[in-house]
């Protein structure tokens, strides 16, 4: 029943469309995550955004409710007093919840700064009657279908256009790249560190693309360990963008850590903590993105060393990990109240946009009601994937990325650290991987950066010339952080659900066997 449930309702999510008058439909993957990224036109974004809403979201609903009530079920059964206690027990952390609390107060200024900045760029392009400078940001002009990474937008929040752009889509596409060689691409960096190369079932078995004759995939980038030490995949539709590529080296950082801990018992092969997991490929990819390793792969041609290119690069790099924080802190702030009955089926909306509001500084582009179900629109709340690791995930890759760089034996500034072939970092990474989760996380946390703790430091010392920057930037413009304005509300201007048959390789709702994982 469980089982059955889950799987309804990911599939209803799986096969959302969202069509237009003339008859053609969209799908997410593609058409309308390219939508979101690259359209700024105000009224076309909106269509995506509310017709993606109302496709996948609203059907969800009901099934949702009664899935709360039997995953609490499980929870109790199992000892715990309900199911947000339990997926947060998977910490083995008694202040857990305090401990992300002080993450993000810590965090929290320079997000508002980073807010402020892309509210004004929206502001130029879009508008007063679309945007209040002391207001919250309409949540569909983001460049992202939830607004949880906003580099689609990077056009618009560009710092200095003159100076070295950072985006390597253009040139992946001109190069003819396709996804077996982005695959091939993140397979040679993993392999340069010394760490484990993939093996021949994966690059057989795995699906790397969308299939093209038309069969409904779930194409959620996901990364699968079969635990039989032989069989490991990724399946996602991959699509030749610098994103993408990012995303590729994410889902490859799960199967290596499959790969490292093969031999430990069955119940010990998962990460130290879920956060680890989703970690291990986002480090490599901090080394992928700077603007000199692009440059040795061929995939940028003009890169400058001075202030202004190095702003750019980390202002890219802020839309993407700064804008993300509050988005992975809120989704499981929303269902621990789920789950606990703070939050009841009746207000499941309203309190999903006032967490919204509060950490992101969004509001709904159109009015919402609780016929809606904004949640269910994002993948994670019908595949049932808790999402706070991603925040862990987004806080300790710098703790890793500035460990890491010191083992490289790095000098200079921390954003421009690239450890590709250093074996000591391999390493280090290497030997905590094998680890699994046979030890306290802890002790894994001391391996790679010599103390135990989660800390923001890292990620503030990566980011500190920018936060120079935007703090001048924006004192110069006068703007307030934050949205004092939070009543302000921008003025504005039938789906065929084929339930068709996924291809489900392990029914198995047990996230632990299934580690369907990834993508925030
Ligand atoms: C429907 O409209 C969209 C967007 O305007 C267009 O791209 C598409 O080609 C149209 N389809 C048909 C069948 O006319
Ligand atoms: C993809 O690129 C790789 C490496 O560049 C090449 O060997 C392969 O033939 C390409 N595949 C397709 C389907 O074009
Ligand atoms: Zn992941």
């Amino acid at each position: 029943m469980y089982n059955t449930l889950l799987s309804n309702m990911e599939t209803k999510y799986s096969v959302a469309e969202v069509c237009r008058d003339n008859g053609t439909c969209h799908p997410l993957d593609p058409d309308l995550q390219k939508i979101m990224a690259e359209s700024r036109d105000y009224d076309e974004l909106l269509f995506a955004w509310k017709g993606w809403r109302d496709s996948a979201g609203k059907v969800l609903r009901q099934d949702y409710k009664r899935y709360v009530e039997l995953a609490n079920k499980a929870a109790t059964l199992n000892g715990h007093s309900d199911n947000g206690a339990f997926w947060r027990s998977l910490y083995e952390t008694p202040t857990f919840e305090e401990d992300l609390e002080t993450l993000w107060k810590e965090l929290e200024p320079l997000y508002q700064n980073v807010h402020a900045y892309v509210r004004r760029a929206l502001y130029k392009k879009y508008g007063s009657k679309h945007i209040n400078l002391k207001g919250p940001i309409p949540a569909h002009l983001l460049g992202n279908m939830w607004a949880q990474t906003w580099s689609g937008i990077m056009d618009l929040a560009m710092p200095y256009p003159h100076a070295t752009q950072v985006d390597a889509t253009p040139a992946m596409v001109a190069q003819g790249w396709n996804a077996t060689r982005m695959f091939q691409e993140s397979d040679r960096f993993f392999t340069s560190l010394g760490l484990l190369p993939m093996p021949k079932e994966f690059w057989e078995k795995s699906m790397l693309e969308k299939p093209s004759d038309g069969r409904q995939v779930v194409c959620h980038a996901s990364a699968w360990d079969f635990y039989n030490r032989k069989d490991f995949r990724i399946k996602q539709c991959t699509v030749v963008t610098m994103d993408d590529l990012i995303t590729v080296h994410h889902e490859m950082g799960h199967v290596q850590y499959f790969l490292q801990y093969k031999d430990q018992p069955v119940s010990f092969r998962d990460g130290a903590n879920p956060g680890f997991h989703e970690a291990i490929g986002d480090v490599l990819a901090l080394s992928v993105s700077t603007p000199k390793h692009l440059q040795s792969i061929g995939l940028l041609d003009k890169v400058e060393t001075n202030h202004e290119s190095d702003i750019n690069f980390l202002m890219s790099m802020a839309l993407d990990k700064i804008a993300f924080l509050p988005f992975g802190y809120l989704m499981d702030q929303w269902r621990w109240k789920v789950f606990d009955g703070r939050i009841p089926s009746t207000e499941y909306n309203k309190e999903w946009w006032n967490l919204r509001m509060k950490y992101q500084g969004l509001c709904p582009p159109v009015t919402r009601t609780e016929d809606d179900f904004d949640p269910g629109a994002k993948f994670h709340i019908p595949a049932n994937v808790p999402y706070v690791r991603y925040f862990v995930s987004f806080i300790i890759q710098f703790q890793f990325h500035k460990a890491l760089c010191d083992a490289a034996k790095h000098v200079g500034p921390l954003h421009t650290c690239d450890i590709y072939k250093s074996k000591e970092a391999g390493k280090l990474m290497g030997d905590v991987m094998k680890l699994g989760f046979s030890k306290p996380w802890p002790e894994a946390m001391t391996m790679i950066t010599g103390q135990p703790k989660m800390s923001a430091q890292p990620l503030m010392q990566y980011f500190q010339p920018l936060i120079q920057w935007l703090e001048a930037e924006n004192n110069k413009n006068k703007d307030i952080r934050g949205w004092p304005d939070y009543d302000w509300k921008p003025s504005t201007s039938k789906n065929t659900a084929v339930v068709a048959q996924i291809n489900r390789e392990i029914q198995n709702s047990d996230a632990k066997k299934q580690l369907s994982v990834k993508r925030k």
